[in-house]
C-alpha cells in the first residue's frame, strides 16, 4: 500500500470525465490505496480523479464521525444514480480544495447502483452524510467540483485561497501535486 500525492485546485484530472471500469479490470491496488491516501489526509470520501486516475472508483468511510461509527467502508465501481430525493444543505470540504469550506445544497436521498470489488452488482440507498459524500465523490467523476455548485458571490468570496492553492503557496498537512507541478512535468 502507498499514500499517493492528491491532486489540487487546478489540476487537470479535476476536470476531466472519468472513464467506466472494464469487467475483471484489475483495481484492487488502486483502491487500498486510495484509502490509505483518503485515511492519511483526514478524508472520508475519494474519487480516483483526485490521485490523478482517469477511472470510476470511489472509496469513502464515514466511520470517524461519531453517528456514522457503525458504517462500513465502501467501495463503488462505476455508480450510476438510480433517483434522488429532497434537498439539504450542509457544509462541505475537499481534499483537493483544502482549507475552503461552504454550505452545498444537494439530494437528501440518493439511491444508487455500482459494482463491489468482486465486480457483483450492488444498490445502495443513502442519506445524510453518506448520501452526500456519494453525491459529491460521483461529481468528482464528473470533473465538477463542489465549488461549482456555490454562487458566483460564495465563490469569489473563495477565490483569494483558491488562486493560493493554484500557486502551491497553501501549507497542505499531506502529499499534494498541484497545478504548478503537473505544468513543470509537462514541459
Ligand atoms: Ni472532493
Amino acid at each position: 500500500m502507498a499514500i499517493l500525492p492528491i491532486v489540487t485546485y487546478g489540476h487537470p484530472a479535476l476536470r476531466k470525465k472519468a472513464e467506466r471500469v472494464s469487467p475483471g479490470e484489475n483495481v484492487r491496488d488502486l483502491v487500498e490505496d486510495m484509502f490509505e491516501t483518503m485515511r492519511n489526509a483526514q478524508g472520508i470520501g475519494l474519487a480516483a480523479n483526485q490521485v490523478g486516475v482517469l477511472k470510476r472508483v470511489i472509496v469513502m468511510d464515514v466511520s470517524p464521525m461519531e453517528e456514522y461509527k457503525d458504517e462500513k467502508p465502501r467501495v463503488l465501481i462505476n455508480p450510476e444514480i438510480i433517483s434522488h430525493t429532497g434537498e439539504w444543505e450542509l457544509e462541505e470540504g475537499c481534499l483537493s480544495i483544502p482549507a475552503v469550506r461552504d454550505v452545498v445544497t444537494r439530494s437528501e436521498n440518493v439511491h444508487i447502483k455500482y459494482l463491489d470489488l468482486d465486480f457483483d452488482e450492488q444498490e445502495l440507498e443513502a442519506e445524510g452524510v453518506p448520501g452526500r459524500v456519494i453525491l459529491h465523490e460521483i461529481d468528482h467523476l464528473n470533473g465538477i467540483l463542489f465549488i461549482d455548485h456555490l454562487s458566483p458571490g460564495r465563490r469569489k468570496f473563495h477565490k483569494g485561497i483558491l488562486l493560493d492553492i493554484k500557486r502551491g503557496d497553501l501549507d497542505i498537512p499531506y502529499p499534494v501535486i498541484g497545478s504548478q507541478e503537473e505544468e513543470v512535468r509537462n514541459s
